[in-house]
């Protein structure tokens, strides 16, 4: 595994696809910051974090034999594979808010933001960004926001929750490679937050509504039955879950 440790940079997945734009990098490629100066977050958001007291990093993801139809699939298996790296240091309560929000005890401490890469040969590279709240202490103006130390009260060591993640990454993507992506689904379907209870949502014209989380499709849209009975499908940037 090639990983490249930095201090400061401002963001691991923008540094990442800037050196690959300008070299060959093997697959699996990560690079690990002990701070982001200008860190991304879904939808153009900031991700901001305290300074090395967090788990900033991108791995780069190439020869997946994904079409760009079936991108969610990494999503989807990035998601459980961090949430499988956690279970082993015993964080409770752990669920994945969609599309792929790491929540212990309902707050988040983690992050997913995948970007790809079409290539002109049809190849898709994957730059796979993850942010992980691991010993941060306090969230000011991010109420529902946390970290694996504010919710255990225990330090941990980030070396340790890295090699985990990565580990559990390496093994998932290997077997998403061979075309197994339905055990990942599984998993994060029976650990997606607030399925199958009323929950309220508000979408893009700030409209707010209640409906009932059926689950995800394979595009990556979120299933909700509403109050009219219908089923309908919401796009990432369509809406939004209130908690
Ligand atoms: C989210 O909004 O939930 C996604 C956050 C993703 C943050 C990570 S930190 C490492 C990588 N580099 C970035 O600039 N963003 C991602």
């Amino acid at each position: 595994m090639n990983i490249i440790k930095l201090d400061a940079i401002p963001s691991t997945n923008d540094f990442l696809k800037e050196k690959l734009s300008r070299q060959y990098l093997e697959n699996f490629t990560v690079v690990v910051a002990e701070n982001q100066t200008g860190g991304k977050g879904q939808m153009g958001s900031i991700w901001e974090v305290q300074s090395g007291k967090n788990l900033t990093f991108s791995v780069l993801v190439r020869d997946l034999l994904l079409d760009i139809q079936s991108v969610f699939h990494l999503n989807v298996a990035v998601a459980v594979s961090i949430a499988e790296a956690l279970k082993l240091f015993s964080i409770p309560d752990l669920a994945i808010k969609w599309p792929n929000d790491i929540l212990a005890e309902n707050r988040k401490i983690g992050g997913i933001l995948i970007e790809n890469i079409l290539k002109s040969d049809g190849e898709i590279f994957s730059i796979v960004g993850i942010g992980l709240n691991v010993n941060q202490v306090e969230f000011t103006d991010l109420p529902k926001a946390g970290s694996l130390f504010s919710i255990t009260g225990k330090v941990f060591d980030k070396e340790a929750v890295l090699t985990s993640v990565l580990e559990k990454l390496k093994l998932n993507l290997a077997l998403l490679q061979s075309g197994n992506h339905e055990q990942f689904w599984k998993i994060y379907d029976a650990m997606l937050f607030r399925k199958g209870v009323p929950v309220s949502f508000e979408d893009t014209s700030g409209l707010r509504f209640m409906g009932i989380i059926q689950g995800v499709n394979c595009n990556g849209k979120l299933e909700v039955l509403l109050e009219n009975d219908l089923i309908t499908e919401y796009g990432i940037k369509e809406v939004i879950l209130l908690y």
